[in-house]
């Protein structure tokens, strides 16, 4: 049998730069990973630019992969002790850690938030940006994480979300969400879009998306 010896390689190949343990993990665990290379410094500055981060509270991004997203955080204003990252893989939290010193970067499971921002006593988000491969994600896995991220950011967080999928990521009608599409960057492997959610409810409360369209609601 034909040996494939990229699949192969030891993780611990610290040679290796940062991009291919990406390519590795995703050789690996292709649904996990669900993008074959990091984000890049366009889509990092779209997610930046709809990241609230005139409220009060931490920032927190679901799923850092290798620290696209979260370099794009820190360059567009957001002071690296205010940022805390989720991601699952071992591998790329060593990478997190290492690239940037003082950020809060958390070995975890995006869908059990609320619980890793109770043990270090965060009670207050400004706002949650994820790259996690929430499309695929069952729905009450989805509800979980959008519903821990509204309560720990209170009335008028936004949750952004990336996707390449050209549709939403999210099942706003299943999720009682309001969303839509803020940016799309074309300079990407795959076009890039970013997201916005909000609970439909507080858009129906007091309608301050912020000039939300009617169609933000539509069913999908
Ligand atoms: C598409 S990659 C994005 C990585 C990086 N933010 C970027 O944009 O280049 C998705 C990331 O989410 C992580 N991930 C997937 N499911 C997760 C989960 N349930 N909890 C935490 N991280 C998860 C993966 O390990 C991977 O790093």
């Amino acid at each position: 049998m034909t040996e494939n010896w990229l699949v192969n390689l030891p993780m611990e190949v610290s040679v290796l730069p940062d991009w291919s343990h990406f390519f590795l993990t995703w050789l690996r665990k292709p649904l996990d990973v669900a993008a074959l290379a990091p984000s890049g410094p366009w889509v990092a500055a779209a997610v930046a630019k709809n990241t609230q981060l005139d409220r009060d509270g931490y920032v927190l991004e679901l799923g850092g992969g290798t620290g696209s997203i979260t370099e794009g955080l820190l360059k567009g204003g957001c002071p690296v002790e205010r940022l805390i990252v989720i991601e699952r893989e071992p591998k790329f939290v060593e990478i997190l850690r290492r690239r940037f010193p003082g950020l809060t970067v958390i070995q975890g499971d995006a869908t059990e938030l609320g619980k890793l921002m109770a043990e270090r006593s965060i009670t207050k988000l400004a706002s949650v940006v994820s790259t996690l491969p929430i499309k695929w994600f069952p729905v009450a896995a989805q509800r979980s994480i959008v519903d821990q991220s509204f309560r720990l950011m209170g009335p008028g967080g936004h949750f952004v979300q990336i996707t390449n999928h050209m549709v939403s990521p999210l099942p706003r009608k299943d999720l009682d969400l309001a969303g839509e599409e803020m940016a799309r960057i074309w300079l990407s492997v795959l076009p890039v879009q970013v997201w916005s959610y909000r609970p439909l409810a507080e858009i129906q409360d007091n309608d301050a998306f912020g000039g939300m369209p009617a169609d933000a609601v539509a069913a999908g």
